[in-house]
């Protein structure tokens, strides 16, 4: 990847400090999202995908917190900002849609306002303007009849036209990455489909960037322009998403791929490969796949593997592509 990085996250370490011990839940996760693109991280429950997101937005709560790394937006270091500056950069430069709206919009305030108040927080416009800015991304994200629909509460909309809103309000102050963690799981798969690709639309002629966490190969297929799959708080692989599709180097990925569900069939969670995922305060000596890897071999199990280059930016965290360069600093 060569286009310029919006987004670049090195060696994120996230831990969560509990009474049976250290939790590793983000172990050493390099993501670079570049300006306008959309990076999809995929993997099992569990893997650390929100931590990763929650880590970026600076909203890990005890006894969750970062440990090591940098996240750098727009060349700026906001890995450990302070609470005022980080609300600045959050809901302005870097939002994120959570999965269940109902739990992210305020229950006792009509949406409209909610939107206007993001608005007012962030950037300096009277009511007036906030309100027709509203009304504008209403229309965008295909909220029918905003003017009505700015006064109606939460309850009063179908889960569709509250994802609509959230989307709205993650977008309306045209941020510079929006992480969007399973936007759509909620919904039914035609609704999913087109918000989905508004999403793309959106964010393609806003020039944000998005990262879109899924369970769904298939959404990756789709909508991502490069892939992350993780796998107990690590990168296994990553690539372009054509490259991945077509050259699968991971076992991990190989199982996830075994079923891939098209974006307009009701994806569950993907459970295809055999086993569980290990336990992160018991993980296996070497690889952490290696004890449900059908391809793994005696040093598997006491040798960690790397990240290696198994193409151009294509990594590979497999003890079978360690001729390759090392692509993250382990
Ligand atoms: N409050 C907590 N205390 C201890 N460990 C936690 C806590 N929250 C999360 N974890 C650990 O972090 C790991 C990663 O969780 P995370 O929510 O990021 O998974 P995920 O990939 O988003 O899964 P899902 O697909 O189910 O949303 C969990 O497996 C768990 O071990
Ligand atoms: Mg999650």
């Amino acid at each position: 990847m060569n286009e310029s990085v919006v987004l670049d996250v090195k060696n994120l370490k996230s831990h969560f400090f509990t009474a049976k011990g250290e939790v590793p839940a983000v172990d050493g996760v390099s993501i670079q999202v570049p300006a306008g693109k959309i990076i999809g991280i995929v993997g099992e429950s569990g893997c650390g995908k929100s931590m990763t997101a929650m880590s970026i937005m600076g909203l890990l709560r005890y006894p969750g917190r970062v440990v090591d790394g940098t996240i750098t937006l727009d060349g700026r270091d906001i890995t450990h900002l302070k609470p005022k500056e980080l609300s600045q950069v959050r809901g302005n430069e870097l939002s994120m849609i959570f999965q269940e709206p109902m739990t992210s919009l305020n229950p006792v305030y009509p949406v409209g306002v909610q939107v206007r108040e993001a608005i007012l927080l962030h950037q300096k416009t009277t009511k007036a303007e906030a309100k027709q800015r509203v009304l504008d991304i209403f229309q965008a994200v295909g909220i029918p009849e905003p003017e009505k629909r700015y006064y109606n509460y939460p309850h009063q909309l179908s889960g569709g036209l509250r994802q609509r809103v959230m989307i709205g309000m993650a977008m309306v102050c045209r941020p510079k990455v929006m992480i969007a963690d399973e936007p759509t799981t909620a919904l039914d798969v035609t609704i999913e489909a087109q918000i989905l690709r508004l999403m793309k639309r959106l964010c393609a002629e806003q020039g944000t960037s998005i990262i879109l966490i899924t369970h769904n190969m298939g959404v990756v297929a789709e909508i991502c322009d490069y892939v992350y799959v993780m796998y107990a708080g690590k990168v296994m692989e990553q690539a372009e998403t054509f490259e991945l599709f077509e050259h699968t180097k991971h076992p991990y990925t190989q199982g996830l791929l075994k079923s891939i569900p098209r974006l307009d069939e009701k994806a569950d969670r993907l459970y295809t490969i055999e086993g569980v995922v290990p336990n992160l305060l018991h993980l296996p000596k070497g690889c952490s796949f290696c004890t449900r890897c059908d391809q793994a071999q005696e040093r598997c199990f006491t040798e960690k593997p790397g990240l290696y280059a198994a193409a151009d930016g294509h990594g590979v965290r497999c003890l079978k592509y360690e001729s390759g360069v090392k692509m993250d600093g382990e």
